[in-house]
């Protein structure tokens, strides 16, 4: 009788502590999609002391706001982007920026403006007939 119960709590242990794995692992994929982030999020900028230059925009059919952006030369610049619509990209080729942009999910993309010009930016994901039209214009100062 003692034997009978001893195998139950075995089995009852193992039972769950399969599942338990189970739904751990289940979790922790979840948990790895959701948090995906670009590499261009990763804050690059350590120091507090330095200034940053927030500016937030919003991706819309078939536009950016604002879509010209200045900047002073060798500025930290931050932009907090958001869809309000459908997925869009954001892609700023002259500094390796290209991400997409989930739909009311605010992304955040940091680099130095250190070079001065005028650099286009475009939308870069495919998100209906006025796509070629959704650009921008980044300038540096
Ligand atoms: Cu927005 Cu393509």
């Amino acid at each position: 009788m003692r034997e009978k119960t001893t195998i139950y709590l075995v089995i009852i242990l193992l039972t769950l502590t399969f599942f338990g794995g189970f739904i751990y692992f289940k979790n922790k994929n979840l948990k790895s999609e959701s948090s995906y982030q670009p590499k261009k999020t990763q804050s690059s900028f350590n120091n507090q002391q330095e200034k940053i230059r927030e500016i937030t925009v919003v991706a819309k059919q078939w536009a950016f706001e604002p879509s010209v952006i200045k900047v002073k030369q060798n500025e930290k610049v931050q932009l907090r982007i958001k869809s309000v619509d459908v997925v869009h990209g954001f892609a700023l080729p002259d500094f390796n920026i290209n991400i997409d942009l989930n739909p009311n999910q605010e992304k955040t993309i940091e680099f130095v403006a250190d070079k001065k010009g005028k650099f286009n930016f475009f939308c870069s994901f495919f998100c209906g007939q006025g796509h070629q039209e959704m650009r921008g214009m980044l300038v540096v100062e």
